[in-house]
């Protein structure tokens, strides 16, 4: 059996570009058939659709990813909807985030998968310890709220309207930043001793004014990174910390969905 990822890519935004020429690199040198639809912007929704549902049909492909964001013309929930729950690798789909809440066997987001098995291999068990989940995204806050909450933390789930945002971080034992808004979470959000994770990618002007007018950019996290890693005992980096797990659990997820669709779990 030859686990099959098929990724979809509506539009030209770039970073969706780079995700998606790793995640079809990074499937092929694992050994998978693995294949990539390049699909003009101006496609229309409809034909989003019938390339999903031929996909669902393909006996060779187990795991199918729609890269988001899809432009503005296409609704992603109706999507998402059409996509076979068993073949939803990104666990966008409501049955697979139904699953996860009710904590049911369930294919999960990737970037939460990764993120927990970083969390797991450096602190061991989570049982009591008090989470803070900064965003409350489908692909991201919300699922790795239901994980944190599995695996026994304490959860807190904030957002951009929570208010005093800066005290509920500083009660975290782990925070996980998911915003997407460059260097929001400040070194003194941060206990002293907490473990830090940053699933922010959010590329901005370089800090020097020449290189910035040239039009240089930068990934950065959602987190000031030196500040806070003068506090955390452990923090991970933006780019090269949560962002390679992402693809790593994307793999997982498609060989977990081939051997479900042949019956071997
Ligand atoms: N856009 C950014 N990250 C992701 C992801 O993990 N899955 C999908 N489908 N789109 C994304």
């Amino acid at each position: 059996l030859t686990p099959g990822l098929a990724v979809v890519l509506v539009g030209e935004d770039p970073a969706s570009q780079i995700y998606v020429r790793n995640k079809g690199e990074q499937s092929k040198a694992a050994g998978m058939h693995s294949v990539t639809h390049r699909l003009p912007a101006e496609t229309s929704e409809a034909e989003l659709l019938a390339l999903v549902k031929t996909l669902n049909a393909d006996p060779a492909i187990h795991g199918i990813l729609v890269q988001l964001p899809v432009p503005k013309h296409i609704n992603d929930q109706t999507i998402i909807a059409a996509l076979d729950p068993d073949k939803d690798v990104d666990g966008l789909h409501v049955i697979n985030a139904g699953r996860l809440a009710n904590g049911l066997p369930a294919l999960t987001a990737c970037t939460p998968l990764g993120s927990m098995i970083l969390l797991k291999e450096t602190l061991g068990d989570l049982t009591g310890k008090r989470a803070v989940v900064v965003g409350r995204s489908v692909l991201v806050g919300r699922p790795i709220a239901q994980l944190l909450l599995r695996a026994d933390c304490t959860v807190t789930i904030a957002h951009s309207k929570t208010e005093n945002l800066k005290a509920v971080c500083q009660e975290a034992d782990i925070l996980v930043a998911a915003v997407g808004r460059p260097g929001m979470i400040r070194g003194s959000w941060i206990k002293e001793g907490a473990t830090v994770i940053d699933v922010g990618i959010n590329r901005v002007p370089f800090s020097d004014p020449v290189a910035a007018a040239a039009g240089k950019t930068k990934v950065v996290g959602d987190v000031k990174f030196k500040e806070a890693s003068r506090r955390a005992a452990f923090i991970t980096p933006v780019p090269n910390g949560v962002g390679p797990m992402t693809i790593a659990c994307l793999l997982q997820n498609t060989i977990t969905a081939a051997r479900r669709i042949a019956g071997l779990e």
